[in-house]
């Protein structure tokens, strides 16, 4: 039997970009209402990119500020995946503008496109390079920048994005049983159309026709996704809690990817997980796609929601359709 390593989670970062766009700020542009907003969704705020700032930037501060947590050098990274779909350039990868503007210079990098869910399935991915022994040191990222994509005139989905980028470092520890510890993950590529945008990929490259329709932008319709994403929720965190023969009572916390603040009480209800295990901090950033899971672990593990020793169960759902869970055993103070 090939000898199996732990994925410690040994450092967190995160990083926003500097314009804060409240639902006040909205209401100028758009028509709808703070009230509106912050009921349906939990948003009070979302940070969006501003003149001259890139994502591979943002990229760069959280990943150090993680690197610093873990005690690790940047020389010391063999794997950067970076979980995206908003990479400053069509090609190469996130992960490659990363390694390059962090110096890093003994690793291999690549991008995951799991849209919301893409920062469950690159932690997952980083854990099984760190697990087999392939890697001792991987750097995972989960960053987005849908203010690009999304269509400033439509209301009923430019109130619920902001930007922004997390980092993690997964490090290799003797225990199995330290940190990342089982998954699971599900796809319905028949609901594509449900959360997508058309254009801009090989079957529809970006024309003038594409421009006038909008088709480059994203589109969503907002009720079926919000009844796939309760199911979705739940479904995750019950195969994944059984698969670790656990229940909620052995979970400290529970942090989910932040698309609605109403869809996560509605799943957490259904689980029986009391508000105190519920971590949610989505009024402060909106749904940041890839990014928001690694914004939530940064935000709690600063706000002391945990410590070495507990249990955190992180689940996610998003595009694709896509969604999944897992269990990080958490060691460090
Ligand atoms: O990571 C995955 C990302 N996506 C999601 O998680 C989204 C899941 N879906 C949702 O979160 C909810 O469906 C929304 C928050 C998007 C919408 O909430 P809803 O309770 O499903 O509202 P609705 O779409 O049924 O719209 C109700 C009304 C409509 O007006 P009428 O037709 O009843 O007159 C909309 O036109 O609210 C209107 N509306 C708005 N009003 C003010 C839609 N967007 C807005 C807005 N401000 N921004």
């Amino acid at each position: 039997m090939p000898r199996i390593y732990g994925a410690e989670v040994a450092g967190l970062g995160k990083c926003l970009p500097s314009k804060c766009l409240t639902n006040k700020d909205l209401e100028k542009i758009i028509d709808t209402t703070d009230e509106w907003i912050q009921s349906r969704t939990g948003i009070k705020q979302r940070y969006v990119m501003g003149e001259g700032e890139t994502l591979s930037d943002l990229c760069v501060v959280a990943a150090k500020q993680a690197l610093d947590q873990a005690n690790l050098h940047v020389d010391d990274i063999d794997m950067i995946i970076c979980g995206t779909f908003t990479s400053d350039h069509k090609l190469p990868s996130l992960a490659a503008l990363v390694q390059d503007k962090l110096g890093a210079k003994n690793t291999g990098a690549f991008d995951i496109n799991a849209a919301c869910t893409g920062f469950i399935y690159t932690l997952v991915t980083g854990a099984q390079f760190v697990r087999s022994g392939a890697s001792k040191n991987v750097l995972v990222i989960g960053a987005d920048c849908c203010s690009s994509q999304i269509d400033w005139e439509d209301r009923s989905t430019c109130v619920l994005f902001g930007d922004g980028a997390s980092a993690l470092v997964l490090r290799q520890h003797d225990d199995p049983n330290v940190g990342v510890q089982s998954s699971y993950f599900g796809s319905d590529g028949g609901g594509k159309e449900s959360l997508w945008i058309e254009a801009g990929g090989s079957l529809m490259p970006v024309d003038e026709e594409v421009l006038k329709t909008k088709k480059h932008r994203v589109t969503m319709a907002g009720k079926d996704v919000f009844k796939f994403a309760i199911n979705a929720l739940s479904t995750s965190a019950k195969e994944v809690l059984s698969q670790e023969g656990l229940d909620s009572s052995d979970i400290k916390l529970l942090v989910p990817h932040q698309a609605n603040s109403r869809i996560i009480n509605a799943a957490a209800k259904r689980l029986d997980f009391s508000d105190e295990q519920i971590y949610l901090n989505i009024d402060k950033y909106g749904n940041t796609v890839a990014a928001s899971v690694g914004l939530a672990l940064r935000d709690s593990y600063d706000e002391g929601k945990f410590k070495s020793g507990d249990k955190l169960l992180i689940i996610g759902f998003g595009a694709g359709l896509s969604w999944g869970g897992t269990v990080i055993n958490w060691s460090i103070d």
